[in-house]
């Protein structure tokens, strides 16, 4: 499996009507895992770039439910960037996946979904170490 087909993107379905837009995230159905935290990024800008890491245990789903921003995903040795730019889609990005996200509009709020609680050590916040997690020379 490359690494488009691994970080899939996840099309909700849009249950609006004439009232305005209903989008619904049930755990373990449209998002491939059960939800054990939200956050949420908002108050960035197009200088920021934020993420870079990996995680060793936590997939993620990430949702711009306002604004939007991109997303580099790579594993080290394939490379691609998702633009997040409607509330409807979202994009899975499991463990030992690098990700950085940037070029956030001004009213920006990515919501990210996760399988784990937090824990720091469980982060690789260093490219270099991250290479060599993942036996890219
Ligand atoms: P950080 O991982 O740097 O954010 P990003 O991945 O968006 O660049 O997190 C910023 C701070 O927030 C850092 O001190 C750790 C803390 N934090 C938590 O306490 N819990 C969490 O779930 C997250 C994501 C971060």
């Amino acid at each position: 499996m490359n690494l488009r087909e691994k970080c899939k993107i996840i099309e909700f379905k849009d249950l609006g009507d004439e009232r305005g837009k209903l989008v619904v995230i049930e755990g373990g159905q449209s998002i491939p895992f059960d939800i054990a935290r939200v956050f949420y990024i908002y108050d960035s800008d197009s200088t920021i770039i934020r993420g870079q890491h990996a995680n060793r245990k936590t997939d993620f789903v990430l949702i711009n439910v306002a604004g939007k921003s991109k997303v580099r995903i790579t594993n080290g040795r394939e490379e691609f960037i998702v633009e997040l730019n409607k509330p409807m889609m979202g994009v899975y990005i499991p463990k030992m996946i690098w990700k950085d996200m940037y070029d956030f509009s001004k009213d920006s709020v990515l919501l990210v979904l996760a399988n784990t609680h937090y824990d720091g050590k469980e982060y690789i916040r260093s490219y270099e170490e991250y290479l060599k997690e993942v036996n890219v020379d």
